[in-house]
């Protein structure tokens, strides 16, 4: 056997350059569940007072946990449908890290929840988002739901779970999300980019309107409170919606870099 290296990738093709370098990135920030501290920290934030209060605690960051079980488990399903359509042999190569990324996500939820109590509620928003992206017809329908808009506009989520869980499984789980999550979003980026080079007007059309689709779907699963958080809920509210605006905003943003015009997009009414 000659000890000459089989390269990995295909012969490179200039346009999928980007697409390649989050390929190289995903592989170089792999991680395993069992890297995750399981038993050294303790799992949630835990509540201090009486037991009821404590439960009411642990209710609730099982229902964050169930939020994100469900959007992972739905991340499977979309990436692997993404790896199923892509032509390209530089997406497909990606798209083989992506869900492998997705299914670890998911084991991971999977053993945190088996500590906190065991699956809840589902997010009825989340479900008809995962409805829209699996249906949609075209593939720039899906890279620009899931990754452009979808990947991007969670991480800040992540962020905000992380800050108010220092020094648990769960902060740690977050941080690691956010970065894969990154890295899916940049992907889809690359990748759109690539698309939509070849894509016609009626291709565009159909993008705008699923943005402006989806976007409201988006703010709802944000601002939807299972039972468990419905006391927090009120409480929280204002300073939601105001970040959930801004969130908005960066989305348009991002379509706006890809060239479309996503027209302003209305909060849903509170
Ligand atoms: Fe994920
Ligand atoms: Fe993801």
């Amino acid at each position: 056997m000659s000890a000459e290296a089989v390269p990995a990738e295909p012969e490179s093709r200039a346009e999928y350059a980007g697409v390649l370098r989050f390929y190289h990135l995903a592989k170089h920030q792999e991680w395993q569940v069992d890297d995750v501290p399981w038993g050294e920290m303790p799992f949630v934030p835990e509540g201090k007072g009486t037991p009821v209060r404590q439960a009411r605690r642990r209710d609730i960051w099982r229902s964050v946990i169930m939020q994100q079980l469900q959007a992972d488990v739905f991340a499977c399903e979309m990436a692997s449908q993404l790896l199923a359509a892509a032509p390209d042999p530089e997406a497909r190569l990606y798209y083989s890290t992506m869900v492998q990324d997705e299914s670890r996500h998911t084991e991971a939820w999977l053993r945190l929840i088996g500590q906190v109590g065991g699956e809840g509620e589902r997010d009825p928003y989340l479900d008809e988002l995962a409805h829209m992206f699996l249906e949609a017809d075209l593939l720039e329908e899906k890279v620009f739901l899931m990754q452009v808009f979808f990947e991007r506009l969670i991480i800040p989520r992540f962020r905000l779970i992380a800050r108010s869980s220092r020094g648990t499984v769960l902060e740690d789980l977050c941080n690691r999300l956010a970065v894969d999550d990154g890295i899916h979003h940049g992907a889809g980026m690359a990748y759109e980019r690539v698309l939509l080079q070849s894509a016609g007007k009626k291709v565009r059309a159909r993008l705008v309107d699923a943005a402006n689709t989806m976007l409201p779907i988006f703010a709802n699963h944000v601002l939807w409170r299972p039972k468990a958080r419905e006391v927090i809920g009120t409480l929280m509210e204002a300073r939601d919606r105001e970040r959930l605006r801004e969130e908005l905003n960066h989305g348009v943003r991002l379509a706006n870099s890809l060239g479309l015009d996503v027209s302003d997009v209305r909060l849903p009414a509170g």
